[in-house]
C-alpha cells in the first residue's frame, strides 16, 4: 500500500524483461496494443474503437501530467479480431496478439462486472498482466462515470500495471486493507505508534462518523467503524492518483517532494528512485500527438520451402521431412489456411510443376478448404530428389511468387544446408526481408548455417536445429513453431525443444 516508491525502483529492473510490454523511449510508450477479444461482438465496433482512440490520447495527456513530463503514449495500435470482418482496419497485424497485449477490451466477467481493473497476480511491484475493460464500460459514459473520467481511471490502472503498485486506498472492514493502520513514528517526545488513515494524499481528507455526520469516535486511539474519509470536490488535493483520483483536483502521483508531511517519510531514501525524479526519464517538454493505428489478426500465408538435394537422402532425413511435413499439412495448419510448396535443388519447382524461380513456370496454388485439398497437397511432398543445392532459387520463387501479396506471409525453409549453386541466400537476403516475408529456418545436421540464423532472425522468425540422431520429434516440433504466427497462437502455447542455443526466441 504504502510501497509506491519501493514499487517503482523495482519495476524499472523488471520492464526490460517483459518482452510484450510496450517499451518507454525518450519518455514516449511505443507499441502499446490495445486488443478487442473474439468474445466482443463487432456490431459496435466503430463506438468501441472511437472511445479506444479519445480515452488512449486523453489519458496520454493526463499521464504526462501525473508523471511531471515523463511519460505519455506517443504509439498505440488497437488490434481487432480476425474474426471482424466488416471493420475497416489500417494495417494488417504481424506479432502481435490478444494475449500479449497489455489493455484487452473483453467480455464483462462476473466478479468485476464493467469495473476496469489490472490483473496482478504478483506482488508489490511486480508488473500487472494487463488492464481489462469492457465494451460497455467503452462505449456507455453514464456507466463509466461511475468509476470517474476513463482518462483518469486509466492512468491509475496503468501504474499497477507498469509499476506493480496497488490502489493507495483502504476499505471499510477490509483486514487486508483497511481504512487506518498503526505506524511507529519518531516526534519530539520520542517513539511513538500513530493512527495513519490509509491513503496518501498531499491534503487531508475529510474524516466523518458517517452515523452521526460528525467528528470520528476513537476506541483506544483508534478510529471505530463508523470512521471514514469523505473525499470532497472542494478540497485542493492534487495527489495521489492511486488513491482518490477521480477527485478533479487530484492529477499527480503520491511523491514526497512536494510535501514532507504526507510524504512516504520511511522511503524518502529511495526518493530519486521515484519515477517523478527519475534521472533517466528526464522531463520532456511537450509530447507528441498519441499515434493510433488500427490492425487486424490475418492468417498466416505459408510457403513451404523444400530442400530435394541429394544430400537428403543422408541420414533418412527426406523421410523424415515427408512424414512430417505431410502431417502438418494433413492435421495442424489451421482450417482456412494458405499454404504454397516450392522444392528446390538446382531449380526451385512448385506445386509440382517445374520453375526456374524467375517466374517462367505456372504456378499452382492451393487453398486449405478441406480434406481433399490437403490430401492433393500433401501428396506432392515425395521423395524424388535432384542434384545440387540453391536455397537462394526456392527463397526467390516464394517471394517473387507464391506469396506476392500475400498480407502475413510465412515461409518455412528446411534445408540441410551446403549450398552449392546460384543464387545463394545472400544473393535474395534483400529481396526476401524487403518482401516482408518471415523466415522459419529448420536446419538439417548438426551444424547450423549461420546464414540461416541471421536470415531468420532479420525477418522477424525462427530458427531450428534437427540433428540426425533425431527420430523426429525435433523436426515435429520446428514444424509446429512455425504455427505460432497464425493470430491467437503465442509461442508459449507451442511446446519446442531447443537445440544448441538455437531455438525459440
Ligand atoms: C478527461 O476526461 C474528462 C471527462 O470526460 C474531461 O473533462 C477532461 O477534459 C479529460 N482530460 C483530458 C486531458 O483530456
Amino acid at each position: 500500500m504504502r510501497n509506491l516508491v519501493a514499487a517503482i525502483t523495482v519495476a524499472l529492473a523488471t520492464l526490460s524483461a517483459l518482452a510484450s510490454a510496450s517499451n518507454l523511449i525518450n519518455n514516449g510508450y511505443e507499441d502499446l496494443v490495445v486488443a478487442i477479444s473474439p468474445s466482443v461482438d463487432e456490431s459496435n465496433a466503430e463506438a468501441i474503437i472511437a472511445s479506444i482512440k479519445k480515452t488512449i490520447r486523453e489519458t496520454s495527456t493526463v499521464l504526462f501530467t501525473a508523471t511531471r513530463k515523463r511519460a505519455y503514449f506517443r504509439d498505440v495500435k488497437i488490434l481487432l479480431p480476425k474474426t471482424w470482418t466488416n471493420t475497416p482496419y489500417d494495417e494488417a497485424a504481424l506479432n502481435e496478439n490478444f494475449e500479449d497485449s497489455e489493455i484487452r477490451v473483453d467480455a464483462r466477467n462476473v466478479v468485476y462486472g464493467d469495473q476496469p481493473y489490472t490483473d496482478q497476480p504478483g506482488g508489490c511491484g511486480v508488473p500487472g498482466r494487463y488492464i481489462h475493460l469492457t465494451p460497455e464500460y467503452l462505449t456507455d459514459d453514464s456507466a463509466a462515470a461511475w468509476w470517474g473520467p476513463r482518462n483518469k481511471t486509466l492512468v491509475h490502472e496503468w501504474a499497477k500495471l507498469r509499476w506493480g503498485v496497488f490502489d493507495e486506498i483502504g476499505y471499510p472492514h477490509d483486514p487486508t486493507f483497511p481504512l487506518f493502520y498503526w505506524n511507529t513514528q519518531i516526534t519530539a517526545d520520542g517513539i511513538e505508534d500513530v493512527v495513519i488513515p490509509n491513503y496518501c494524499a498531499n491534503e487531508n481528507l475529510v474524516e466523518v462518523d458517517i452515523v452521526s455526520r460528525g467528528g470520528c469516535s476513537f476506541k483506544s486511539g483508534f478510529p471505530d467503524e463508523n470512521c471514514r474519509f469523505l473525499p470532497s470536490e472542494d478540497q485542493d488535493a492534487t495527489s495521489s492518483l492511486m488513491a482518490y483520483y477521480y477527485l478533479n483536483s487530484i492529477v499527480e502521483f503520491c511523491d514526497s517532494a512536494s510535501d514532507e508531511k504526507f510524504s512516504h517519510n520511511d522511503l524518502a531514501p529511495n526518493r530519486h528512485n521515484l519515477m517523478c525524479d527519475s534521472r533517466s526519464e528526464p522531463a520532456h517538454q511537450r509530447p507528441t500527438p498519441t499515434t493510433v493505428t488500427v490492425l487486424r489478426q490475418e492468417e498466416a500465408k505459408f510457403c513451404l520451402v523444400l530442400d530435394y538435394s541429394r544430400s537428403m537422402d543422408t541420414s533418412q532425413r527426406i523421410e523424415k521431412l515427408q512424414r512430417t511435413a505431410q502431417r502438418w499439412i494433413l492435421h495442424e495448419v489451421a482450417q482456412g489456411s494458405f499454404v504454397g510448396i516450392v522444392k528446390f535443388w538446382w531449380v526451385a519447382l512448385l506445386g509440382g510443376v517445374a520453375g526456374y524461380g524467375d517466374g517462367q513456370n505456372d504456378l499452382q496454388h492451393h487453398r486449405n478448404h478441406g480434406p481433399s485439398l490437403r490430401q492433393d497437397l500433401a501428396n506432392l511432398i515425395d521423395r524424388n530428389l535432384g542434384a545440387s543445392t540453391s536455397i537462394g532459387a526456392g527463397l526467390s520463387l516464394a517471394v517473387n511468387q507464391v506469396l506476392v501479396g500475400q498480407k502475413n506471409p510465412v515461409i518455412v525453409l528446411v534445408t540441410d544446408g551446403a549450398e552449392n549453386k546460384k543464387p545463394y541466400i545472400s544473393d535474395v537476403r534483400d529481396r526476401v526481408i524487403s518482401s516482408g516475408a518471415r523466415v522459419v529456418t529448420i536446419a538439417f545436421g548438426e551444424a547450423a548455417d549461420p546464414n540461416l540464423e541471421s536470415l531468420a532472425e532479420a525477418t522477424g522468425g525462427k530458427s531450428f536445429t534437427v540433428v540426425d540422431a533425431d527420430d523426429g520429434g525435433m523436426l515435429d516440433d520446428a514444424f509446429l513453431g512455425s504455427l505460432t504466427y497464425q493470430p491467437g497462437e503465442k509461442l508459449t502455447d507451442t511446446k519446442v525443444q531447443c537445440e544448441g542455443g538455437i531455438g525459440v526466441v
